[in-house]
């Protein structure tokens, strides 16, 4: 399977040759950056209906953890669009956090669009190194489709545990590798490099379910879904919580 697996990384790396030089001499990322805002904001809606009882429910538990003032502070990490917004309790104070600055223009509009909450701040960081936001100051964190993309899962959620307050909750929804040995694994494996580039660094092959599990959280709780839509290469989701 493996030899198989490289010869057709190789053939889709011919096929992509010109996206694959680009990258390498440095001008394919720029671009990226550009339009994956564009990208996600097409996505959003169609993701969120399909998706809305299940977001519903995950983040209808908000609600559990207000403070006595009514209030939650909430880390939007790697916020994208704020395709989450909607879903947020009345209560919530959001930070959004995100390495790409293009998707202020977007976050604006989401903002202006649920003004049952209120933004406290858009932070143009990487997950990895979040020291603008201080420890111990957040009750929830939220990461949907985050994992996939960042430079290293374990940092990332190391620091989340740094920012949330002992009891402080992590939701999480993610896109993860298939069963290794499985055909669609090996689809994976061989779109993975040049989807990766189209994606913004997105990973089709993390067992992330792996690197929550080794984060020191007292609690998790994970559902796995089905993947959305069968003829792409993103794999099953994980859906759940994990508590600090
Ligand atoms: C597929 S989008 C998901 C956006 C949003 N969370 C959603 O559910 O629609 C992935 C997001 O992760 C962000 N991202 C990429 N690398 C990151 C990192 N190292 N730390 C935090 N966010 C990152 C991207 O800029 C992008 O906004």
């Amino acid at each position: 399977m493996d030899v198989l697996v490289l010869l057709l990384q190789l053939l889709m790396l011919l096929l992509t040759l010109p996206l694959h030089l680009m990258a390498l001499l440095g001008f394919w990322q720029p671009l990226c950056k550009s339009y994956f805002p564009y990208l996600m904001a097409m996505l959003a809606d169609n993701a969120n209906r399909k998706m809305e009882s299940k977001k519903r429910e995950l983040f209808g538990q908000i609600k559990e953890l207000m403070r006595t003032s009514g209030k939650v502070a909430l880390l939007d990490l790697g916020c994208g669009t704020g395709a989450n917004f909607q879903f947020y309790p009345p209560g919530c104070r959001v930070t959004c956090l995100d390495p790409n600055p293009h998707f202020e223009k977007f976050l604006t509009k989401s903002m202006a669009e649920n003004r049952h909450l209120r933004y406290e701040r858009f932070v143009v960081a990487p997950g990895e190194d979040m020291k603008q936001v201080a420890d111990g100051s957040m009750d929830v964190v939220v990461c949907t489709l985050v994992l996939c993309s960042v430079q290293s899962p374990k940092r990332v959620l190391q620091e989340v545990q740094r920012v949330l307050r002992p009891g402080g909750v992590l939701f999480f929804w993610e896109h993860v590798a298939y069963p290794r040995g499985s055909w669609a694994f090996m689809w994976q494996q061989v779109f993975e490099p040049t989807w990766k580039h189209i994606g913004d660094g997105c990973c089709l092959t993390r067992e992330t379910w792996k690197d929550l599990e080794d984060a020191q959280f007292s609690e998790i709780q994970m559902e796995r879904q089905p993947p959305p839509l069968k003829w792409l290469p993103v794999g099953p989701h994980i859906m759940g919580k994990a508590v600090k």
